[in-house]
């Protein structure tokens, strides 16, 4: 019996719009064995009313593909699934699904693939790698498309970074999140964004929370994304009056991630009382990044 544990993430940290991904202390995980026959699938945990138990889960289309690369194949598949990442909300769920599903497929047949190979499986599923590339190397990750193949620069999160995060209690799909953005940016808004995603990585690799106040501006998605998501602005304002060093939309949201090393109590707070002035009932979090 394999066992995998993975992380939840938290895509774009504001101008990293599809490159920049932290992994958090919130996990799933998947066990996977062969069996004689058959595929069974089970399911516990956040969204497991949700999730399919037929071939059309994500976590083994992910071990099919491995099981094709490799053209090895078990008779049959036994998978459980242990979540805690909430589902659809902007914190890598989908991404665990099928880090997940290819670490313990790989894992299964002896693992012929290399952590690399399943970085860039990884990313042709997802579409982007910014989400699964810390999910599958923990901490911090930049990185670059070539082609096929993903580069990856990995940052060890600043010594007492802490993460506040306001999960809505709805769902959004990246794909309904990523319909709202235009086809063609300005000039000056891929200027905008080119400095702020320098400015990030430098304020993370050097652990200057006060350049977050600039490093987590974004001009690429978040402007557009905010009409999905009652009060966004607002809850960003409040959380910065009350400490939060930066804000930022998790991934293609609705969850909004504060980033801040204390007041961390009163910024909670006041993300759940903005969001609840505005309609949206939220849990609220503190999540530790996951090195
Ligand atoms: N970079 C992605 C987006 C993350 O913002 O659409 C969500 O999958």
């Amino acid at each position: 019996m394999i066992r995998v544990q993975v992380p939840a993430t938290t895509a774009n940290m504001g101008p990293g719009f599809d490159c920049v991904g932290m992994a958090l202390k919130l996990y799933n995980f998947v066990e996977m064995e062969a069996i004689e026959q058959g595929v069974v699938i089970d399911v516990e945990g956040d969204g497991a009313d949700k999730i399919p138990r037929d071939k059309s889960n994500i976590v083994y289309l992910a071990a099919e593909r491995v099981f094709k690369i490799v053209d090895r194949k078990p008779a049959g598949l036994r998978i459980k699934l242990t979540n805690n990442i909430p589902l659809a909300r902007g914190l890598g769920s989908s991404a665990a699904a099928t880090v997940g599903g290819l670490i313990a497929a790989n894992m299964l047949v002896g693992s012929p693939l290399s952590e690399k190979e399943l970085l860039n499986e990884a990313t042709a599923i997802e579409g982007h790698p910014d989400n699964v590339a810390p999910a599958l190397l923990g901490g911090i990750v930049v990185s670059a498309k070539e082609d096929d193949d993903i580069k990856t620069v990995k940052i060890q999160p600043p010594a007492g970074m802490k993460c506040v995060v306001a999960i809505p209690d709805f769902q959004l799909s990246t794909k309904a999140a990523r319909e709202v953005l235009p086809q063609n940016v300005s000039m000056e808004d891929a200027v905008f964004n080119l400095s702020r995603t320098a400015i990030l990585v430098a304020a993370l690799m050097r652990g200057d929370f006060d350049l977050l106040s600039i490093g987590l501006d974004d001009r690429l998605h978040q402007p557009y994304r905010a009409n999905l998501i009652p009060g966004m602005k607002k809850v960003f304002a409040a959380a910065r009056l009350a400490g939060a060093k930066g804000v930022a939309l998790s991934g293609a949201g609705p969850t909004l991630i504060g980033f801040c090393d204390e007041n961390i109590g009163l910024i909670a707070k006041v993300m759940k009382d903005t969001f609840a002035a505005n309609g949206v009932r939220c849990r609220v979090v503190e999540l530790e990044p996951n090195p």
